[in-house]
């Protein structure tokens, strides 16, 4: 390590070499004849640790000048140097010269090695601290930046969350609204053709009456066949005050059959409108699974509505259904003769949000709603396919045990 610089003035330079040859070995030193010497080779330097002033010089006194150190650089450690005590020199050097020690001469080599190592230590150490502080301070700042950034980046991603739940919310919502738009088609369908038969009955009861003419078997007939398009539409009002609804979780022995005769409740009318032949196979004795009848007839509703997609373009339109036992499991297939898709877009079928329908028509939440609800069942979706090959979507449940409960 360099030596410590320590700088002596005085005015006889004698003392001057004295002091120098005296501590040469452990310190740098260097020296000066003058108050005024002394302060230009202080600026000359920035890392001078101990300046021994005599107080009685020529022109400039040791306090003066150690005083107008002080001014430029409060760090070095101030010593008075002096064969004249003066107790009011001693008040006036400490008070304005920030004084730290003060030698009398003549003084002893070794107490003086002594005072200037320690003061020495005490330079170092106050530079080291201010040193420290520095980087600490620094640190501080940097923690402090990343502590606001790390703030602001928890704003923004809260932010972002609710962004995007809002705009899921505004797309379920607005698939909601576009498959009760393609549905409703198919209910007015539906409702009409009962209320048709039973108005033109009622025309032609009124007419036999009119004209003494009524049959009483035919007019039996008429009723019970009347009575049965009501319960249809009843059935089919009832059917829609479920729909809407957010269907609950609640898991019960379920017939997967009957999930989609649920289905087919609200799309039949569709189906036959579009051309498109359904075939519906199943075993014989076919187990139950232990599910949720409304999620599983959205499940067959969501998968309908995407075969009707992929058959709009294609003559002998078809879709079956196919239902049977497979160890523990029940197997679903739903196969369509569809415009079938590419490997690429096979890939991403369940993501959220995928689609390859111009806006408007497909929001892409219906496969992924369906693979959301078979997982919660503990089953697997799959699906086959290639362009033009048309779709098979297999959907395997475990079936009902006495555990499943
Ligand atoms: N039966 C199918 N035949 C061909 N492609 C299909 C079939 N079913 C799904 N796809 C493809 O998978 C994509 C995702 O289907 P998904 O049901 O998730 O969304 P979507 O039908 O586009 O929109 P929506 O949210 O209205 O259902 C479709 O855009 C389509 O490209
Ligand atoms: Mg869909």
């Amino acid at each position: 390590m360099a030596k410590a610089k320590i700088l002596y003035i005085d005015d006889e330079k004698i003392n001057l070499s004295n002091f120098a040859a005296s501590f040469k070995d452990e310190f740098e030193v260097i020296t000066a004849i003058s108050g005024n010497e002394g302060l230009e080779i202080f600026k000359t330097y920035h890392d001078i640790a101990v300046i021994v002033a005599d107080q009685r010089m020529p022109g400039m006194s040791g306090v003066e000048m150690l005083t107008r150190i002080y001014e430029m650089d409060t760090a070095p450690i101030r010593i008075i140097l002096t064969g004249y005590i003066n107790p009011q020199d001693i008040i006036l050097a400490i008070n304005q010269g920030h004084i730290h020690q003060y030698i009398n001469k003549p003084w002893n080599i070794d107490q003086v090695r002594s005072i200037l190592s320690q003061a020495v230590d005490k330079y170092q150490l106050t530079r080291e601290n201010k040193r420290l502080l520095k980087i600490l301070a620094g640190k501080n700042e940097a923690l402090q930046a990343a502590n606001e950034q790390l703030i602001a980046d928890i704003d923004l991603q809260a932010k972002l969350e609710r962004q995007n739940r809002e705009a899921e919310i505004k797309m379920m919502s607005q698939a909601k609204m576009a498959s009760l738009g393609q549905i409703a088609t198919g209910i007015a369908h539906e409702i009409n053709q009962p209320l048709t038969f039973i108005k033109i009955a009622l025309e032609s009861t009124a007419r036999d009456i009119e004209n003494q003419a009524l049959s009483i078997t035919e007019l039996l007939e008429d009723i019970n066949e009347s009575q049965k398009q009501i319960r249809r539409i009843t059935l089919i009002i009832d059917h829609l005050r479920t729909f809407g609804r957010n269907s609950s979780d609640e898991r019960h022995p379920t017939n997967m059959p009957e999930a989609l005769d649920s289905a087919l409740i609200l799309f039949k009318q569709k189906i036959k409108a579009g051309g498109v032949e359904l075939l519906v196979t199943r075993a014989d004795n076919l187990p139950q699974v232990y599910g949720n009848i409304s999620k599983l007839e959205q499940v067959f509703t969501n998968l309908i509505q995407n075969s009707m997609d992929a058959l709009e373009e294609v003559d002998n339109g078809r879709i079956e259904v196919d239902f049977q036992p497979r160890g523990q499991q029940l197997v679903t297939r739903f196969i369509d003769n569809g415009q079938g898709m590419t490997p690429e877009v096979r890939e991403k079928i369940f993501e959220p949000f995928f689609s390859t329908k111009e806006t408007g028509r497909g929001t892409g939440l219906g496969l992924s709603i369906i693979y959301g609800i078979i997982s919660e069942l503990d089953g697997i979706i799959d699906c086959e396919s290639a362009p033009g090959q048309g779709c098979t979507f297999t959907i395997t449940l475990p079936i009902l045990t006495t555990d499943s409960t």
